[in-house]
C-alpha cells in the first residue's frame, strides 16, 4: 500500500509488458473484453461450475471427457471439435450448469496464465464492472489491471475497462505511473459511447468481418451481472460477493 491510505492501481497494457510489474501483494485483473472474459463472467453467472484456462491449443483439445468440455478460438473463431466456442451466448446453455470447461484464447487465457504468481487474480469485464469494483473496494491490496490486447499489441477496449476501473476507484486506489491516467482520460472520453468510440477498432472491425457484432454490443453492456470470477490453483470459479 502507498504512504497514503489509498491503495494503487496500474495498468499493464499488454501482457508482453507483465515483467515490468510486481505481482506480488497485488489483486490482478485479467481483462479480455472481446471476449475471453466476458464469456467466463457469463458462464459463471450462468452455472458453469470451473473454468480452466489453457494457453496451448492441443493440451485443452486433450483434456476433453465425459466430465470436462472444450471451449475457445483462435482468430476468433471457434477450434474444430471444440464443444463450445467464444461467444458469450453459447454460455447461456443451461445444460452447461455446474460443468467444467477447458477454455482457450488467442490472447485472455494467455493473460490468465501470464498472471498466476500474483496474489490473487480476478476476471473483469463490463458485463460485471459494478461486481468487480465493489470487490476491489473492499480490499486491501494494491490493484494491477492487465490488458490481454491482440497478439502481444494493445488494444482499444482492455484500456478503455482498465480505465472505467480507475474512474470508478477514484478516491479508493490512486494511479501509479502514466497507464491509468492514460486509460482513464480514454475511458472518459467514450464513456457515453463505448461502441461508436470502439467502430474502428482493430477487433471489432476482425468480429464484423466474422458476422458476430452481436457479441460486441453484449460484451460493452455495464454491470449485468453480479459476479466475480477468481482464479484459485490455476482454476477460475465464482468467488464470493461482497
Ligand atoms: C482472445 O482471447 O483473443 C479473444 O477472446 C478473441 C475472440 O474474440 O474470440
Amino acid at each position: 500500500m502507498a504512504a497514503s491510505s489509498l491503495k494503487r492501481i496500474d495498468v499493464c497494457l499488454s501482457p508482453e509488458l507483465i515483467d515490468l510489474y510486481p505481482l506480488e501483494n497485488r489483486t490482478v485483473v485479467v481483462i479480455d473484453i472481446l471476449r475471453a472474459t466476458s464469456c467466463v463472467t457469463t458462464a459463471l453467472a450462468h452455472g458453469v461450475g470451473e473454468i480452466v484456462p489453457v494457453a496451448d491449443l492441443e493440451a485443452c483439445r486433450g483434456m476433453r471427457s465425459a466430465e470436462c468440455c472444450t471451449a475457445g478460438e483462435r482468430n476468433g473463431e471457434k477450434v474444430d471439435g471444440f464443444d463450445l466456442g467464444n461467444s458469450p451466448f453459447e454460455y447461456m446453455n443451461p445444460e452447461l450448469a455446474g460443468k467444467r470447461i477447458a477454455f482457450t484464447t488467442t490472447n485472455g487465457t494467455r493473460a490468465i496464465n501470464k498472471s498466476l504468481s500474483a496474489d490473487e487474480i480476478i476476471i473483469g469485464s463490463f458485463l460485471n464492472l459494478h461486481a468487480v469494483v465493489r470487490y476491489l473496494k473492499s480490499g486491501t491490496r494494491d490493484i494491477l489491471a492487465v490488458c490481454a490486447g491482440w497478439k502481444g499489441k494493445v488494444n482499444l477496449e482492455d484500456t478503455l475497462f482498465a480505465g472505467a476501473l480507475v474512474h470508478e476507484l477514484a478516491g479508493d486506489a490512486e494511479p501509479e505511473c502514466d497507464a491509468p491516467l492514460m486509460a482513464l482520460h480514454l475511458y472518459r472520453q467514450a464513456q457515453h459511447d463505448l461502441a461508436g468510440f470502439l467502430s474502428n477498432s482493430s477487433h471489432v472491425k476482425r468480429l464484423k468481418r466474422l458476422h458476430i457484432e452481436k457479441d460486441i454490443a453484449f460484451c460493452l453492456e455495464r454491470g449485468k451481472y453480479d459476479v466475480v470470477p477468481v482464479v484459485r490453483g490455476g482454476v477460475i470459479v465464482k468467488g464470493n460477493l461482497l
